[in-house]
């Protein structure tokens, strides 16, 4: 008998794969998953030649968005984007973190304008490994630690 657990193919849709295994239930968050009527499987610490363990979440009959591809590269910047049809990868994705951010992340200022109106944040940049960023309204660099996917 064959001892492993095997999560089943989609037809059509996305696979995230290598996820780090701390980012699984982020990256399925970022999906805002909860609503959705289709098959879905998450399965995280899953062993990984790559990146020793990992995650994976397979959405049936989604396609994903820009900004929630950004997303994912916030929170996965070693994930990749398989697009699935009629069972077979059509394409794969490098997730990568983009120059600007808009929305996505909060900035850390809690004076900031972005936290007082109702203003969309807007980052520029400044290192992508590890994640250095700062507020184009209020000049806050933030680093990965002070970074909060909304
Ligand atoms: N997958 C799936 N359903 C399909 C086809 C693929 O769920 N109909 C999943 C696979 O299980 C894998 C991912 O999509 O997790 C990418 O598939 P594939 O490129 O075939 O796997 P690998 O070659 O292992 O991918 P990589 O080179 O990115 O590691
Ligand atoms: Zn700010």
């Amino acid at each position: 008998m064959k001892k492993e657990l095997t999560i089943s193919a989609i037809k059509d849709g996305t696979v995230i794969d290598h996820i780090p295994s701390n980012a699984t239930f982020k990256v399925a968050d970022i999906l805002d998953l909860k609503g959705i009527k289709s098959m879905v499987s998450v399965a995280t610490n899953l062993p990984s030649k790559q990146i020793g363990k990992k995650g994976i979440v397979k959405i049936e009959g989604k396609y994903l968005t820009q900004e929630e591809v950004n997303k994912i590269a916030i929170a996965a910047p070693q994930a990749t984007v398989n697009i699935i049809e009629n069972y077979d990868v059509k394409k794969k994705l490098k997730v990568s973190i983009p120059n600007q951010i808009s929305r996505v992340i909060k900035c850390s200022n809690p004076n900031c304008i972005t936290n007082v109106e109702k203003i969309e944040t807007r980052f520029s940049v400044l290192d992508k490994n590890p994640l250095k960023i700062r507020c184009h309204y209020c000049e806050r660099d933030m680093n990965k630690e002070d970074i909060e996917i909304v």
